[in-house]
């Protein structure tokens, strides 16, 4: 494959905060940038130098897009598979149709993860108002597709409550997950190229409140044993969905076995420390895999690094005083420039970084912890 070099325009279906990070990554290279999202205020509009203003559906839209982008990535993981088949029939689409498409919906992903020989945490396909699947409750309901911050998500306790909460949940396919006891969460995002180069970052582990991460801390305090086969899980992952691009994979550890989540076919929020603690961004090795211009050094360059949401409920009763966390020496504050500050809204992060995991938390948490002290 020839390498997409500096000067050559990426193009991002989605507009989201990790399309404007990717699209700043690009540009720091020297790439021109293209985005498309329907809502003319979305985050990576301010900074790109080609937008669009529409559908996902749009075909004169993404043909346009198509016409400009030398490739076309995605940012989120719903972009209709049609649109992206589409784009790929023009230009190169990195990662492909086909492996959004498994990440996108929970029924394809779990099939790929088993059919693959993959760990997987015990699950039923649950497709009609009679289903009655063996199954260890209370378990997890969730909607195939579109959900995303534990939206479209029910616990259930039994068969007949699961039945109950199908129908509220709108009579789609769901998965049914026995809902396990975790140990902890771990994620690894790694990138992978055209030619089959791998590299991972460091193994994060994350703390979910309602569903929304709420706390990345890297290195994950798991032995070496558990991170060094999570970051093998991924990077297998990767190669059985001949992947281009950076992934995240989500893993749940259980009785000291990981089992995988889910996977993201995208840049991640648990990454987002790589942006201030590593050498290279997870933003910067999204482009460099999709343009295949090799992988950058996924080093840290502190021992531990620590990440926190800013979520819309901060900015109530008003707008926190960011000079409580600007005044800090070992963090950095991260504002999307999202306009309306909706409750549950990921608005921006804080990273902080330390000599371990355990203090980078409690740096962090404190930092957060700061702005709503009035
Ligand atoms: N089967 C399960 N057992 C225990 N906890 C779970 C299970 N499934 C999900 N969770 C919790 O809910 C969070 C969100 O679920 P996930 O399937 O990752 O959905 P989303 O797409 O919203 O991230 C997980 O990170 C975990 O904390
Ligand atoms: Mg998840």
């Amino acid at each position: 494959m020839t390498p997409i070099l500096p000067g050559a325009t990426l193009g991002v279906l989605g507009g989201g905060q990790l399309g404007r990070y990717a699209l700043i990554a690009a540009r720091t290279m020297g790439y021109r940038t293209a985005v498309l999202d329907p809502d003319p205020q979305a985050p990576a509009k301010a900074v790109a130098d080609i937008r669009f203003d529409a559908e996902y559906g749009d075909e004169s839209a993404l043909a346009e897009l198509a016409a400009i982008a030398d490739v076309v990535t995605v940012e989120f993981e719903n972009p209709p598979a049609d649109a992206l088949e589409f784009m790929a029939r023009r230009t190169r689409v990195a990662p492909s149709p086909e492996a959004v498409a498994i990440a996108q919906d929970r029924i394809r992903e779990k099939q790929f993860l088993v059919d693959s020989g993959f760990p997987v945490g015990s699950f039923a396909v649950v497709a009609g108002a009679d289903a009655d699947p063996p199954m260890t409750y209370p378990a997890i309901l969730k909607t195939a597709r579109m959900g995303y911050d534990g939206k479209g998500q029910r616990t259930v306790a039994d068969g007949s409550g699961m039945r109950a909460a199908w129908r509220v949940m709108g009579s789609v396919p769901c998965v049914l997950e026995q809902a396990l006891t975790l140990e902890t969460e771990v994620s690894v995002i790694a990138a992978r190229t055209a030619s089959g180069d791998v590299a991972a970052f460091p193994v994060a582990e994350n703390t979910h409140v309602d569903g929304i991460l709420d706390l990345t801390v890297a290195p994950a305090a798991v032995t070496s044993k558990i991170a060094d086969r999570a970051v093998g899980l991924a990077m297998a992952i990767a190669d059985a969905l001949d992947y281009v691009g950076v992934l995240a994979v989500e893993m749940f550890v259980v009785n000291g076995e990981l089992l995988v989540n889910e996977i993201a076919p995208r840049p991640h929020n648990s990454g987002h420390w790589t942006l201030d603690v590593a050498q290279t961004s997870q933003f910067a090795q999204q482009v460099r895999a999709v343009c295949g211009v090799g992988l950058g050094d996924v080093t840290m360059t502190r021992p531990a690094a620590a990440m926190v949401n800013l979520l819309g409920d901060l900015w109530t009763p008003q707008t926190p005083d960011w000079r409580q966390v600007l005044e800090l020496p070992h963090a950095a504050l991260h504002l999307y420039g999202k306009s309306a500050p909706r409750a549950g809204r990921k608005m921006g992060h804080i990273t902080t970084w330390a000599q371990n995991p355990g203090t980078a938390a409690t740096l962090a948490l404190r930092a957060r912890a700061s702005l709503s002290r009035a």
